[in-house]
């Protein structure tokens, strides 16, 4: 499904015949004197393909990312966009199904020729839509894909997040070191990549820290029924649950484990982060915990301005989604700024070449396997609320 811009018809034309004339004076004036070289410099035009989740059982991902992409974008293109070449955005709906995000990227790279790709969130889908970008020569950047497998697709793949290996890492140094509990169980969504990451992740860290993993159950995205599960956990006997999956299956296996009487803390990953995630009541989460990428109550004032600017183009408080994918956008647009080429490998060495940029999800350096090294955050969950608790460093 193709989702133009707001922009329609007369308003696209005179804004192209702006960018063309903005370019025109940079051509002339001082920016670049004597022969262009070819393919230096860029179109009117910067078509940018992003591929989102915006229908199926992850969708509040994907308008939360589309928040912080267009209001990037329009910010941006305000300022005269980038060296005076207008940003337009080419969105696909990929459903939340790897299979579609694999097509829907094909497509924006060889039918609408876009020059950099945004997207996705989950990770499975980011995994596959990975190869495609690569094997085209077409930089993607991930804003918030966490699975380590992402970004080993090939030097073109960028992420602006920390990875799961760290995120696990984080939870499980949180419930041993500040929580101080000793037994955990663990959930796992076995067909979801991210979920199977972070459970591994944290199994080898609790271990190490001298916790014991005494039960782990699995399920698959859509189950229905968690009784089975959640019953043998009762049974186990233990201090936590650890559950690495999205919102929609959390939010129902919280609800029936306090249904069947467990009570005990669950402690989750940045997948549990959406509105959508207190449906099945908001008492049930309190005094659960989630290891996150940012906080709306960090009162940095460009934190702060950004929750302002979002709120008021989008009527709703950001999530991290929506912070990660303002990071994302911008960081590519820098990028393209500093390559001053569509050309993939350039726009490519630009982004490997990305440090400290100002982020509102923190400093974003690239390292050698072009991730993101960053914090964490804890959060706990608060009578519908994400309340800020502290922050876990990479060591
Ligand atoms: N990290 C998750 C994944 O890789 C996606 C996600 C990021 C979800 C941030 C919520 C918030 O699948």
């Amino acid at each position: 499904m193709v989702m133009p811009d707001a922009w329609q018809g007369w308003q696209r034309v005179v804004l192209r015949m702006l960018a063309g004339l903005s370019l025109a004076a940079l051509l002339v004036g001082c920016e670049r004197k004597g022969p262009v070289a070819a393919g230096d410099g860029l179109p009117a035009v910067i078509k940018i393909g992003v591929y989102m989740p915006m229908t199926g059982d992850t969708a509040t991902f994907g308008t939360s990312s589309m928040g912080g992409i267009r209001l990037a974008t329009e910010e941006r293109n305000a300022a005269g966009g980038i060296r005076g070449s207008r940003i337009e955005l080419i969105l696909e709906d990929d459903r939340g199904q790897p299979e579609e995000a694999k097509t829907v990227v094909t497509r924006l790279v060889t039918r609408d020729k876009v020059i950099a790709v945004l997207g996705e969130v989950g990770s499975a889908r980011s995994i596959v839509a990975a190869a495609v970008c690569q094997q085209k020569g077409v930089p993607m950047l991930t804003p918030s894909s966490t699975n380590e497998k992402v970004t080993r697709k090939g030097d073109y793949i960028f992420r602006v997040c920390f990875i799961d290996p760290f995120q696990g890492a984080a939870a499980a140094k949180f419930a041993a070191n500040v929580l101080r509990l000793k037994r955990a169980a663990i959930i796992t969504d076995v067909k979801n990549d991210y979920s199977v990451g972070l459970t591994k992740a944290f199994r080898e860290s609790f271990a190490r820290l001298g916790g014991v993993v005494v039960i782990e159950k699995n399920y698959q995205a859509g189950d229905a029924s968690f009784n089975a599960q959640l019953t043998s956990i009762r049974e186990a006997g233990v201090d936590f649950a650890y559950a690495p999956g999205y919102y929609g299956d959390v939010g129902q296996i919280i609800k029936q484990a306090r249904e069947l009487g467990l009570r005990i803390p669950f402690i989750g990953g940045d997948g549990w982060d959406s509105p959508d995630l207190w449906r099945g009541g908001k008492e049930a989460l309190n005094g659960c915990f989630i290891t996150n990428h940012y906080s709306v109550d960090n009162p940095d004032p460009r934190v702060q301005a950004f929750i302002a600017a979002y709120r008021q183009r989008n009527g709703d408080t950001p999530d991290a989604l929506a912070a990660l994918a303002y990071d994302g956008a911008r960081v590519l647009y820098d990028a393209i700024e500093r390559a001053n080429s569509a050309d993939g490998a350039r726009i490519r060495d630009a982004l490997a070449a990305t440090r400290d940029f100002p982020g509102v999800t923190g400093a974003i350096t690239l390292d050698a396997n072009r991730n993101a090294v960053k914090p964490a955050v804890i959060l706990e969950l608060q009578d519908g609320a994400y309340r800020y608790h502290s922050t876990i460093t990479p060591s």
